[in-house]
């Protein structure tokens, strides 16, 4: 496995070969993470996993700083995994200021973007950047982020960038909280709340593929529960799976997705709710 700090290294070595796998990541390496470095295997022979904190997504009072970062850690991980970990720093990424970006849709002031003013801009921006350095054919993102995900979509489908994107499966712990480097930010006390979220999920799903429709009163009572409980709930929302424009009436087939707080920790989860196929 070889580490690579710079974008001409990076383009010597893949120079030759022809089915790249990458798989992005801001590092502190998780299970999560992990399942998608030996799911990329299946997709091409040379697999970069990429690490780095991307300044340009977090907003000015957000964890950039405290950020974890944990290379070394991270590089043992993907021993085995990655054929090539790509670890530049700020200054290889943005050699200049960065006076262009991406500027992604509507959605992306919703949901998340609502609390987090201009994440998805940096967040596209770099992973734009990344695929022009990298140059995969496959690339794989997480669905625990469902909303970067669908952002990363739209744009390799309206920019023709030609990247196949695959959703890998959210991975979680025993209890069904959703693997998260920032799970660690959590206290004992709110570690054993966390998965609270995922219940609340999973009862919208329960009562959606029964029958109900009543989108609003599952979210607002799911809201309710979790507030009434010391969270604070940035969003739980019904959306259509394949537009993220909120539920209506018709086929089932749904993602329920929300973010919330427990202290300082914001902690995102989703569950697909899909009756088709
Ligand atoms: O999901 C992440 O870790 C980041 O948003 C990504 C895709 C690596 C871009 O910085």
């Amino acid at each position: 496995m070889l580490l690579i700090h710079t974008v001409a290294e990076l383009r010597d070595r893949l120079a030759a070969k022809s089915s790249v796998v990458f798989v992005p990541t801001m590092g502190n390496l998780h299970e999560g993470h992990i399942a998608l470095a030996r799911q990329a295997r299946e997709y091409g022979d040379c697999v970069v996993v990429s690490i780095f904190v991307n300044p340009l997504q977090f907003g000015p009072s957000e964890d950039f700083d405290r950020y974890p970062r944990t290379l070394e850690a991270d590089c043992e991980k993907l021993r085995g995994l990655a054929d090539v970990v790509f670890a530049p720093d700020v200054a290889a990424m943005y050699p200049e200021s960065q006076t262009l970006f991406v500027e992604p849709p509507p959605i992306a002031n919703e949901l998340c973007g609502a609390a987090r003013p201009g994440h998805f801009r940096g967040m596209a921006t770099v992973v734009l950047k990344l695929f022009n350095i990298v140059q995969p054919q496959t690339a794989i993102f997480g669905k625990k982020d469902y909303q970067q995900l669908h952002i990363i979509r739209l744009m390799v489908k309206q920019f023709n960038l030609p990247i196949r994107i695959v959703g890998g499966e959210t991975v979680r712990a025993v209890d069904g909280l959703a693997l998260s480097s920032r799970n660690q930010y959590l206290d004992a006390a709110q570690r054993a709340e966390a998965p609270q979220l995922r219940f609340e999920l999973q009862k919208i799903r329960v009562s959606l593929l029964a029958g109900s429709r009543e989108f609003s009163a599952m979210q607002t009572l799911a809201a309710d529960t979790l507030k009434a409980r010391g969270w604070v709930v940035d969003y739980i929302s019904i959306r259509e799976r394949k537009t993220l424009v909120p539920a209506a009436f018709g086929v089932a087939d749904w993602v329920v997705v929300a973010a919330a707080r427990l202290g300082s920790t914001r902690l995102l989860d989703n569950i697909e709710v899909c009756d088709i196929e």
